[in-house]
């Protein structure tokens, strides 16, 4: 349990393109002993994770310091009252989008989002859908009024000329992880 100033990250992950992002994401974070992550796989995740990485959905859960299970309604993460610092999911899918844009908190991933929420914590949403619906920008659009709510898909950038998809992938974890004070080495941030 978190204790000595250490801090705890609830990351979700949803069955949106984007494993390998996930996976860099929570690898970063072991680099960060200050931080204690919270894992919480979707069954579409579980379904990614095996289309787009060669990990098992074991070797991923293991990169957390507490895997909880999807359909623990009664775990932490559910309630207001434990203690967190925000809430990351990479990949977002438009479906989990829909769930919180509607508050319909059916699942853990989905609840916990809804508490970071109504607890006015960061909530960072790393969606990702292509082309984007009317329905899933109206989503988009929304959750992004709500303070605290950061959209940041996993847009490629090419200002620092990366010469792999692991440099481009480590810039997005720069970014997603940089929205709760947590500095990658190698970020090639913009200095001209
Ligand atoms: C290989 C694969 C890639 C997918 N990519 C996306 C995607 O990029 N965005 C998205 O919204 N859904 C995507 N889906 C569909 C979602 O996995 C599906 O809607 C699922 O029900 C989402 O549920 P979850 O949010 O609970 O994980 C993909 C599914 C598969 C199998």
């Amino acid at each position: 349990m978190s204790g000595g100033g250490v801090k705890r990250l609830i990351v979700g992950l949803s069955g949106a393109s984007g494993a390998p992002l996930a996976v860099a994401c929570l690898e970063e974070l072991r680099r960060h002993p200050d931080w204690e992550v919270h894992l919480i796989v979707s069954r579409g995740a579980a379904e990614t994770i095996r289309y787009e990485t060669d990990r098992t959905l074991e070797e991923v859960k293991a990169l957390a310091h507490v895997c909880h299970d999807m359909d623990a309604i009664g775990a932490g993460p559910a309630s207001g009252t434990f203690r967190a610092q925000g809430m990351l999911i990479v990949p977002c899918s438009m479906k989990t989008v829909a769930g919180i844009h509607a508050g319909y908190a059916d699942n853990l991933l989905l609840r916990a989002a809804d508490v970071t929420i109504k607890e006015g914590r960061p909530l960072v949403l790393c969606a990702r859908e292509s082309p984007l619906s009317p329905i899933h920008l109206r989503n988009l659009s929304e959750l992004s009024m709500i303070p605290g709510v950061t959209i940041l898909p996993p847009m490629m950038t090419f200002y620092n000329r990366p010469v792999s998809v692991e440099e481009m992938t480590h810039h997005m974890v720069c970014k997603l992880l940089g929205r709760f004070g947590i500095e990658p080495d190698g970020f090639r941030r913009w200095e001209p």
